[in-house]
């Protein structure tokens, strides 16, 4: 019967009503000043000023005090796409990117995506469990308390599920909840390079059916663009997830205008992710089915592109979610406050509206938003408090360290930087 009362705390957070926010809503922050909140083993039970929250500590039990003294306090972020678990770093391939050479031209001459492939082939299970877990802990340091991570750099069924076991067995023992997402069509490997279409077939086949009935994900995602997947080899791939039961995403207009936000529209995905290049027409069908943008901004930054039209998004009613692409190609970054600095500075979203991407709306696009996300009597006490008056900090204060604390369900894990609790799940 463990209770903790966190104090004197300055909160901002989104609130729940069943559904991502959109539109005017997607800036929409409660805020308490000289909050209280009252954890009971993990979960919140008690939110709001300190004499009201007070009511409601039983009268035998004095909970531990954390005194937040006036600090900001927000709820913990949810990263919802990322690709964590690779084999090696790609800095080689950074540099010639700075001196010229196009991000698909690499994956072309067989780099990129397919470099990491090579290395997570010559990586044991324990080596990408190892990679991971450091990734993990390091988005933890800066605020992250809950993520998804895909597999995408084995593209054969030994090698995918090498990397959703390693996933798997970081989920064990981080103290975040981490949910899996099946990526097998991230690329065409070589053998398949004359008919990727019998590549389609043995992920439908072959890949998906033992994913799924090793209960190693239960979200699939694929990479629709020029020289990669098309859009009817994604709708192939995607009905076939669905038909087992697994929720559906796609890496979508991320350097040219397939129409994977259409896509996304018409499968009732989880979200789109990337739309760099996604049309006006697109946005319109996404609003129209409420499916998520999930906007990763580390990628435009690091591939010197334009970045996603999010405030055509928000006009058009798109829910926008914010991610890190965490990945050693397009986007080596874990950290979400880099992220909300991104989007405040070049997206033009506003710091309550990068807030609400980067916990509530992110939260349902990896379907935790039951848990987490934001902070409510019923959810997860996974929260932050913040170096700093209110969630501006994270932008106002770039590159900064403005994630003072972390909590993860009621407890702490991460201060100043450091990583205090890792050891087991909580
Ligand atoms: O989201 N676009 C495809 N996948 C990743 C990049 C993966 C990589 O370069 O290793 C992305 O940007
Ligand atoms: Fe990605």
């Amino acid at each position: 019967m463990s209770y903790t009362l966190f104090t004197n705390a300055n909160i901002y957070t989104a609130r729940d009503y069943g559904s991502p926010l959109s539109g005017e809503n997607q800036g929409h922050i409660s805020h308490i000043p000289d909050g209280a909140l009252l954890v009971h083993d993990g979960s919140i039970v008690a939110i709001g000023n300190k004499e009201e929250v007070a009511q409601h500590v039983p009268h035998n039990i004095s909970p531990e005090l954390v005194q937040c003294g006036g600090r900001c306090v927000i709820p913990g972020f949810v990263d919802p796409h990322t690709h964590m678990c690779f084999g090696a770093r790609r800095e080689s391939e950074f540099t010639k990117r700075l001196l010229g050479t196009p991000y698909l031209d690499i994956l072309k001459q067989g780099g990129g995506i397919l470099s990491s492939v090579r290395s997570v082939a010559a990586a044991s299970e324990e080596d990408l469990y190892d990679m991971t877990r450091r990734h993990v802990s390091s988005a933890l340091k800066s605020g992250t308390t809950s993520l998804e991570i895909k597999s995408g750099y084995g593209l054969d069924t030994e090698n995918e599920l090498k990397m959703l076991r390693a996933i798997s067995r970081v989920a064990d023992v981080a103290p975040q909840d981490v949910v899996a997402t099946f990526l097998g069509a991230h690329a065409i490997p070589p053998a398949y390079k004359e008919n990727p279409d019998a590549f389609i077939e043995l992920l439908i086949n072959e890949m998906l059916p033992a994913v799924w009935q090793q209960g190693l994900a239960d979200q699939c995602d694929i990479f629709c663009e020029e020289g990669v997947f098309s859009i009817e080899q994604g709708r192939r791939l995607l009905l076939a997830a669905k038909r087992l039961g697994m929720r559906v995403k796609l890496h979508a207009d991320e350097v040219h205008d397939l129409g994977g936000g259409g896509l996304a529209a018409e499968l009732g995905a989880l979200s789109a992710d990337h739309l760099l290049a996604v049309s006006d027409e697109n946005i319109q069908r996404m609003a129209e089915a409420g499916v998520v943008a999930n906007l990763l901004p580390v990628t435009a930054y690091s591939l010197k592109k334009p970045y996603a039209r999010a405030r055509d998004m928000i006009a058009q009613g798109v829910p926008v979610a914010l991610a890190t692409d965490c990945n050693p190609g397009s986007s080596y970054c874990e950290s979400m406050p880099f992220v909300i600095g991104l989007a405040v500075m070049n997206m033009d979203m506003s710091p309550e509206e990068a807030l609400v991407g980067a916990t509530l709306n992110s939260s349902y696009a990896i379907g935790l938003a039951d848990r987490v996300g934001s902070l409510e009597v019923g959810k997860q006490a996974d929260m932050l408090i913040l170096d700093g008056e209110s969630p501006a900090i994270l932008a106002y204060h770039a590159g900064g360290d403005s994630v003072a604390e972390v909590y993860k369900n009621g407890k702490l894990v991460a201060r100043a930087g450091q990583v205090i609790y890792e050891q087991e799940r909580i």
